[in-house]
């Protein structure tokens, strides 16, 4: 197993990310319509506020009972605001606290002058969205925050995904470093064959005890699909594509990383070296080929380049829960 460290990915990165392509994605709203544009689905805009013009005549009562404002080259959440109803003079925020109208404008403000956005910069956009509901066949695994999928993609092959559950600890965030479970997923057929919490294995989800080993996601195709078409629709050769099943729109495209992390490999327990090695020897080999005869263009290449070494995996995962789940007979109650 190749692990793919910092520097080999950062030169890969170099080679095959443009810069312009790499700064395309810190904009969120131009992002979507790109993605939109290559039939990649995205979570509808509401409003795109980008000046102090709009935002004074910006009708705020218009806004559903539910939404996300965000910076459009926001990062790391900062500036982001979750509102899912509303109250007497304003909304309730997803934290139960009040979001007054004048809270509100306050914050679009803030965040016009660029105070919540990346790259220093003195102006950004406010960016509007309907808030995203988990679908019930994924929120069965944990029904609170918003758990999301990551598939990193070279070009349009995907070489490895895990999905990222939100826990009682990590205060709903589907972030591995404030602790979330990261689960390996068979791109066969959506089904988690491993699971991490830190650097431990685990088997069920710490705060449901949700069984996760064998657990298949809804909509694994689609979701598949829409992160390979991301590559092409952004001109980013190596993309770490972020994804979540809204409970009425389905499979939508978050975001898409120019510099994916590098955790999902202790998440699969598997190195992505060897999978980009491999893709670009096939990639090589089928250009030499159709330089010669012409081809029939192959379907399925690229949706199951590892089904072999993922059903090793699984098997083993499999094997693992049965150990598990034999051990406790009776799962302890759920945590609040
Ligand atoms: N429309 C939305 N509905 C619900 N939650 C959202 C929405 N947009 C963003 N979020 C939450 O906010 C987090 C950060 O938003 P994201 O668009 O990924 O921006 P950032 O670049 O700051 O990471 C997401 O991981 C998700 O949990
Ligand atoms: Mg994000």
């Amino acid at each position: 197993m190749t692990i793919l460290g910092m520097n080999r990915r950062n030169a890969l990165i170099a080679r095959l990310n443009p810069r312009e392509a790499i700064k395309g994605v810190n904009q969120k709203f131009e992002t979507k319509e790109r993605l939109a544009a290559s039939g990649v689905p995205v979570p509808p805009t509401l409003a795109l506020i980008a000046s102090e013009t709009e935002a004074a005549t910006f009708d705020y009562a218009r806004l559903p009972d539910a939404f996300a404002i965000k910076p459009n080259r926001g990062r790391r959440g900062e500036g982001v605001i979750l509102v899912d109803g509303r109250v007497e003079g304003g909304w309730r925020k997803l934290n139960g606290e009040v979001l007054t109208e004048r809270m509100l404008r306050a914050h679009v403000t803030r965040i016009l002058a660029g105070e919540l956005s990346l790259e220093g910069g003195n102006s950004d956009a406010a960016l509007i969205e309907p808030l995203i509901r988990t679908h019930p066949d994924f929120a069965r695994l944990v029904p609170f925050g918003l758990p999301d999928i990551r598939i990193i993609c070279l070009g349009d092959v995907p070489l490895m995904a895990m999905t990222r559950l939100p826990t009682v600890e990590s205060g709903g965030r589907a972030n591995l470093h404030q602790g979330a479970v990261g689960a390996a997923i068979d791109f066969r057929d959506g089904a988690i064959f491993r699971a991490v919490l830190g650097q431990d294995e685990v088997f069920d989800h710490p705060s449901t005890n949700a069984a996760l080993i064998g657990a298949v996601l809804p909509f694994w195709r689609e979701t598949v699909d829409a992160a390979r078409r991301c590559s092409g629709a952004l001109g980013l050769g190596y993309v770490g594509v972020d994804l979540v099943i809204d409970a009425t729109r389905g499979v939508q495209v978050l975001e898409c990383n120019a510099y994916p992390g590098l955790e999902i490999q202790n998440v699969n327990a598997a190195g992505l070296g060897a999978r980009i090695e491999l893709v670009q020897r096939q990639q090589r080999a089928k250009a030499r080929k159709t330089r010669g005869t012409r081809q029939a263009p192959d379907s399925l290449a690229g949706l199951r380049p590892f089904g072999s070494a993922g059903t090793v995996l699984r098997d083993v995962g499999r094997e693992m829960a049965g150990r598990v789940a034999g051990a406790l007979a009776i799962p302890a109650p759920l945590a609040a």
